[in-house]
């Protein structure tokens, strides 16, 4: 057994001594030494010669001896690895690189922080809510009980399981959730998507997306209305911009007002997105409507508000003039890649 040992500790010398720079000599060290009819199988083999009550203590060392010569073969594969990384594998960094392409926001995400910011600045917070809706937050607490001839301008798709779910028409259902939940004073913008049952064309969609506005304190005034999205419309889109309102309805709101920009396309001349008028709808508007306070238990004799609701869509046409409001939807990678570099 001593012979053996010695011999053991004698191979061990020799593999540590060995080198190899080229992968194959490190395949010719596997073959000799750990390979079916290597040297580790022989000695290995020798197991049978040993008396029983030695053969734990020399298993032991037969394994060592396996181990030893294994991470020698390892070690000699992973400097050869590495010298190959210095020849042929090894980058080139003079090479130019290749472009990876990198995606841009959308131009309706874009629109929306802008406006989002705009009104932050004001020291609005945003607010968001679901976009399947019940009955009342879309509807009935905006004073439009069943029924009341307003529902059919915002053609609502209803949901089969549940005729009072809906997917919301407005992002007011966002304003109404707020009235419930904080107490005045409010002020929260809502940015979202909305959805309408209409035939989908150039001019219409069945979703679209809202950046509605709420703020309600005691003495706030049609003055503060007007000024605050005259100070939005001149961030938004310069101070050359002209604006305009005009009485309107919505049943949530009274008074009311659309407010009309001048056509950014034309200058006001006349053109087919202004429908040769000059100007152009940007947004609804109006002073909260009384019932829709006390719906939120808030004292319509304390406290007065503003609300205003826009759409995405049209201040990107106008911006962009893009004349087609299938585009955004499209994913049309040549429609994308052109709005670059903003928000
Ligand atoms: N909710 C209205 C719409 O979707 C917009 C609006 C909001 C009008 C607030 C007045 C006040 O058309």
């Amino acid at each position: 057994m001593e012979a053996l040992l010695q011999q053991i500790e004698q191979y061990k010398k020799e593999i540590a001594a060995v080198e190899a720079s080229t992968a194959e000599a490190v395949e010719n060290f596997r073959i000799q030494y750990l390979g079916t009819k290597g040297l580790v199988k022989s000695v290995m083999g020798e197991m049978k010669n040993v008396p029983n009550e030695q053969k734990k203590a020399f298993g032991q060392l037969l394994n060592e001896f396996k181990s030893f010569v294994e991470n020698k073969f390892e070690v000699l594969q992973a400097a050869i690895t590495n010298t190959d990384a210095g020849t042929e594998n090894q980058i080139d960094w003079s090479l130019p690189g290749s472009h990876v392409p990198v995606g841009t926001r959308h131009p309706l995400s874009m629109i929306r922080n802008q406006v989002v910011s705009i009104f932050k600045s004001l020291g609005f917070a945003i607010a968001e809510g679901p976009e399947i809706e019940d009955d009342w937050h879309n509807f009935g607490a905006m004073n439009l009980p069943e029924d009341h001839p307003a529902r059919d301008m915002q053609d609502t798709f209803y949901i089969n399981q549940n005729p009072s779910w809906l997917l919301r028409t407005h992002t007011s259902s966002v304003q109404a959730r707020v009235m419930e939940t904080q107490k005045p004073p409010i002020r929260v913008i809502c940015p979202g998507r909305v959805y309408r049952n209409e035939t989908i064309s150039a001019r219409a969609h069945c979703f679209f997306h809202q950046v509605e506005g709420l703020y309600i304190d005691e003495h706030a005034s049609f003055a503060d209305l007007k000024q605050t999205l005259y100070f939005f419309v001149q961030e938004m889109f310069g101070k050359d911009v002209k604006v305009r309102f005009r009485p309107s309805y919505f049943p949530f709101t009274e008074p009311s007002a659309e407010m009309d920009i001048s056509c950014l396309i034309c200058g006001g001349d006349g053109c087919n997105v202004c429908k040769h008028t000059g100007w152009v709808e940007i947004l609804g508007s109006g002073m909260v409507h009384p019932k829709v306070l006390e719906n939120f238990g808030i004292d319509p004799n304390k406290y007065t508000g503003f609300a205003f609701g826009m759409g995405i869509e049209r201040i990107c046409q106008l911006k962009y003039r893009v004349n087609d409001l299938r585009l955004y939807s499209q994913n049309d990678i040549r429609f994308l890649k052109q709005f670059t570099g903003v928000v």
